[in-house]
């Protein structure tokens, strides 16, 4: 046979090893991994000079926007910062304008994703008001929901325990998870109801309105309301030592949940935020030091399941006008999350092992990628390779996201992603998209 293409002088994670070798690509997935000699002819060669080749990775907190929020990122310049970034799938947050929360609103968005994107977008649906609409989104593709519990963004009242009860219910039927951004609406709106009248508007004023109780409320009320209904309960971004213990408990007791971090949370600090301002606003906040300690403990612990950017971007306006109770929360990640986690590897803070555990391995079998996360033959032939040597600093006026900045910027980092191969095809090569638009796929679920 001739193979689309042989990669030569690997060196790749097999099965928690990295292992000197050749992989041969073809139709879109791993043909055949081995020694140079077994590699069948092939079209293209490519010498890979002992780059590091890792599983696709994925990442499953994504706001890629488009449509009515196109101005701040759409399909192409938010899968060409994955690419660059060195991931191969993204999953795709609902609060788009329109909302995506119904079969129609996913179906288009999937049409309008189809033409557009670089790397493979699955999707989330938020939870809509008439339940019964559940089972056609999640036919229509959609590969988990999403429970926005800051404020009401879905159509499913999030005050009324009773439907979130039945939704838990009809979700856990689905055998979908459902990822849940747990801040307590209740709480915030009331905190910052006083703060607001007590004419508070400062950095500080916002975390307390955002409080580590906020974060823990929501986490035991959804806890609470889901035991026995069937759900599998994904907690994204989690920020707090007691949110951390709430989850391990719920572990303990065999409940079906996993939970998420973001390299923001990992790395700075509420500290940070006090310096800079409202540029560092994001949901849930920047916290002090014991609990990113905590963090990274639970990290090491293995209570922290993935790994996720939870890329926003907005505009710099967006970010720098305005009060800090109307500033646009949060920040893109898709270009500075895997070079700052390998930084972290270097200084022995976590492993490479880790790294692919978390932002792939465990994003697979969570959200049922069957042919994705590993680096196996017969798998599709996603790859992230990486100069794991290689220093660079941060420029965030470069990012292929619409959202040129970051609060990473100017961060020396090594360990920089340098080709993307998506289904076979390379897309990013030494930071350039070198793949047509469309060339990623739509991911339905099933992982097909
Ligand atoms: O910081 C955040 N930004 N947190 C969220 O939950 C929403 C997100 C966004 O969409 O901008
Ligand atoms: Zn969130
Ligand atoms: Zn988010």
């Amino acid at each position: 046979m001739i193979a689309d293409n042989v990669l030569k002088n690997a060196k790749a994670y097999l099965n928690g090893q990295i292992v000197d070798c050749s992989l041969a690509l073809d139709e879109g997935k791993i043909h055949k991994i081995g020694k140079e000699s077994q590699m069948p002819n092939a079209d293209e060669k490519v010498n890979l000079r002992g780059l590091l080749v890792l599983p696709g990775l994925i990442d499953v907190h994504v706001h890629l926007r488009d449509e009515g929020k196109a101005y701040k990122e759409d399909f192409y310049s938010g899968t060409s910062a994955a690419a660059a970034g060195g991931f191969t799938m993204v999953l795709d947050m609902p609060n788009n304008d329109p909302v995506t929360m119904s079969a129609m609103s996913l179906k288009n968005r999937m049409a309008i994703a189809q033409r557009r994107v670089l790397v493979n977008v699955g999707f989330y649906s938020e939870l809509p008001k008439n339940l019964t609409e559940m089972k056609d989104i999640v036919a229509e593709g959609a590969l988990g929901f999403k429970l926005f519990m800051a404020s009401q963004v879905g159509g499913l009242n999030i005050d009324d325990d009773a439907a979130l009860q039945e939704a838990f219910r009809e979700v856990g039927e689905l055998g979908v998870p459902l990822a849940v951004h747990a801040e307590d609406k209740t709480l915030i709106t009331a905190t910052e109801a006083k703060l607001r009248q007590a004419k508070k508007s400062d950095t500080a004023a916002f975390l307390k309105a955002h409080s580590e109780e906020v974060e823990l409320k929501a986490i035991q009320r959804v806890l609470t309301l889901s035991a026995e209904t069937g759900v599998r309960l994904h907690f994204c971004h989690i920020s707090t030592q007691e949110g951390l213990n709430a989850v391990a408990e719920a572990k303990r007791a065999g409940r079906a949940v996993t939970c998420e971090v973001t390299p923001h949370h990992l790395l700075l600090s509420r500290a940070d935020m006090e310096r800079q301002g409202q540029m560092l606003a994001v949901l849930p906040p920047l916290r002090s030091k014991n609990h990113i300690q905590a963090l990274w403990n639970s990290l090491a612990d293995g209570v922290v399941d993935v790994l996720g950017s939870d890329h926003a971007p907005h505009t710099l306006d967006e970010k720098s006008s305005g009060s800090i109770w109307d500033v646009k929360v949060g920040m893109p990640g898709l270009e500075t999350s895997l070079p700052l986690l390998l930084t972290q590897v270097r200084r022995k803070q976590l492993s490479l092992g880790q790294v692919v555990q978390l932002f792939a391995e465990n994003p697979a079998r969570i959200y049922g990628l069957d042919g994705r996360g590993s680096l196996e033959q017969g798998k599709n032939a996603d790859l992230t390779i990486v100069d794991f040597n290689r220093e660079f600093k941060i420029d965030a006026s470069k990012f292929k996201s619409k959202a040129k900045f970051s609060p990473f910027d100017k961060w020396q980092v090594v360990g920089k992603p340098v080709k993307t191969y998506v289904n076979g095809l390379l897309v990013m090569d030494e930071g350039e998209i070198v793949a047509k638009a469309g060339s990623g796929k739509v991911i339905r679920g099933g992982g097909k």
